[in-house]
C-alpha cells in the first residue's frame, strides 16, 4: 500500500489575517490631513478609504496622498459607506455635534476631534446620543492624554509620588492663529486643552472659573482678547491657572506644572530636541513651530491605540477621553466664555450623567 503522500497544493487552513481597519476621514484641512498621513504611513491596521471635505479639491488632494482612497461629496455619504468601519472627523468644532451623532446612530466608532461641540447643550446632545445606542463609540482628540510626558505626570499622580496636588500651572502658546480666530475659539478650541487636563490628572470637575485679560497683545485681533489667563476651582478645592497667549509670534510650547504637598512636577519644559553653540557665544535650541512637531508622537499614540480598540471590540482606548469628558469641557468653556463679560467666578452648571 503506497504511504500517503504530502501534496503540496493540498488547500491549507485559513490563517486569519487580520484586515484593515478602513476610516473615512470628515474634513482635511491642516488637522485631517496630518491625520491622513498618520493613518496612510504609520499606524498599523488602518488605512483611510474615504475621504471628504466641504471644498472638494481638498479632498481630492489630501486624497492623492493615501493609496486606495476615494473621495465623496458629503459626510452624509462617507458615514453610510460600505468600505468605512470607522471615522475620524476633523472638520471645525461647530459640525462635531451633528457628524458625531450620525456615526453613533450608523453604530460606528469615532475620533472625533476636540472640541465636541462649541456649546453644552450640543455636547451634551451627543451624551445622549451614544446613551440611547446602549454602545460607546466617541473617542475625543485630545491626544495630549497620550503624551509621553503627560502620561508619566499622570502616573505618578495616580501612584501618590507628588502627594496631594493642590495648585496646577499651565501654559499654552502658539506663535500664530488663523485668520478669524475669535473669543470664543480661544476658549473652545485652545483653552478645552487644558480644560480636559484637569479632568485627567485630577478627576474631579471644575466648579467656577474666572477669565481675566490684560490689554491685549498688539497682534491680538481687533476687538479680541489674547493672552487671556483662566483661573479654575474644581471641586474639592483645587485651583488650576492658564496662561493661554496664541499670538506669540515665537513657537509653540505647553508647560504643565503640578504643586503636590509632597513634591513639585513640571512638564513641557524642554521644548528644543537640539541645543547649539554658536561662535558669538551664543547658545539655544529652536522651539517648534505649531502643535504638529510637539505632539506628533501623542498623535500617533491615540490614533494607534483607538485602531487597537476598535480592533479589541472596546472601541475606545483606556485613557482616550470620551463623550462625558467632551460634556465636561464644553460647560467648563462656556462657564469661562460668559466669564469674559462679568465679573468675579462664574459657575459652571453640569447636568446629570446618563
Ligand atoms: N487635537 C489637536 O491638537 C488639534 C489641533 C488642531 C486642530 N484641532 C481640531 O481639528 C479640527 C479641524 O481644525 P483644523 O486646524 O484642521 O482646521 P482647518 O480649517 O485647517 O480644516 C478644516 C477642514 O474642514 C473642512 N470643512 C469645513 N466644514 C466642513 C464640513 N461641514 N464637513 C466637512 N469638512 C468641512 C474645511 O474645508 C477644511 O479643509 C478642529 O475641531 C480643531 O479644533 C485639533
Amino acid at each position: 500500500m503506497n504511504q500517503p503522500t504530502t501534496d503540496v497544493t493540498d488547500p491549507q487552513p485559513a490563517r486569519e489575517v487580520p484586515a484593515d481597519v478602513r476610516v473615512g476621514v470628515i474634513g482635511v484641512g491642516k488637522m485631517g490631513a496630518d491625520h491622513v498621513e498618520r493613518l496612510t504611513r504609520r499606524i498599523k491596521g488602518a488605512r483611510v478609504s474615504v475621504i471628504t471635505d466641504y471644498v472638494e479639491q481638498t479632498a481630492r488632494t489630501v486624497a492623492a496622498t493615501a493609496p486606495g482612497s476615494r473621495v465623496v461629496s458629503s459626510p452624509e455619504e462617507l458615514i453610510a459607506a460600505d468600505d468605512v468601519d470607522a471615522v475620524l472627523i476633523a472638520s471645525p468644532g461647530q459640525f462635531h455635534k451633528d457628524q458625531a451623532i450620525a456615526c453613533i446612530e450608523a453604530g460606528k466608532p469615532v475620533l472625533c476631534e476636540k472640541p465636541l461641540a462649541m456649546n453644552a447643550d450640543d455636547a451634551y446632545a451627543v451624551v445622549l446620543a451614544e446613551a440611547r445606542s446602549g454602545g460607546r463609540f466617541v473617542s475625543l482628540g485630545f491626544m495630549r492624554r497620550f503624551d509621553a510626558e503627560y502620561a508619566e505626570l499622570k502616573d505618578a499622580l495616580d501612584a501618590g509620588e507628588l502627594g496631594t496636588p493642590v495648585v496646577i500651572n499651565c501654559k499654552h502658546r502658539n506663535a500664530s492663529v488663523a485668520e478669524g480666530f475669535l473669543d470664543e475659539m480661544m476658549v473652545y478650541d485652545s483653552a478645552v486643552h487644558e480644560i480636559d487636563a484637569i479632568n485627567y490628572f485630577l478627576e474631579e470637575p471644575v466648579v467656577e472659573v474666572q477669565t481675566i485679560t490684560p490689554t491685549p497683545s498688539e497682534n491680538a485681533l481687533e476687538g479680541q482678547h489674547d493672552p487671556m489667563i483662566f483661573l479654575f476651582r474644581t471641586r474639592s478645592g483645587k485651583i488650576v491657572t492658564d496662561e493661554l497667549y496664541v499670538n506669540t509670534r515665537s513657537g509653540y510650547e505647553v508647560r504643565t506644572e503640578v504643586l503636590g504637598s509632597r513634591g513639585i512636577a513640571t512638564i513641557g519644559m524642554n521644548v528644543a530636541r537640539v541645543t547649539t553653540q554658536l561662535e558669538g557665544g551664543r547658545w539655544g535650541g529652536s522651539v517648534p513651530a505649531d502643535f504638529r512637531p510637539r505632539f506628533r508622537d501623542a498623535y500617533d499614540a491615540e490614533v494607534q491605540a483607538w485602531i487597537h480598540a476598535i480592533e479589541d471590540g472596546s472601541n475606545i482606548a483606556a485613557r482616550s477621553a470620551g463623550v462625558w469628558d467632551g460634556y465636561v469641557t464644553a460647560a467648563t468653556c462656556a462657564a469661562a466664555e460668559a466669564s469674559l463679560t462679568s465679573a468675579g467666578f462664574v459657575a459652571v452648571e453640569l447636568r446629570e450623567r446618563p
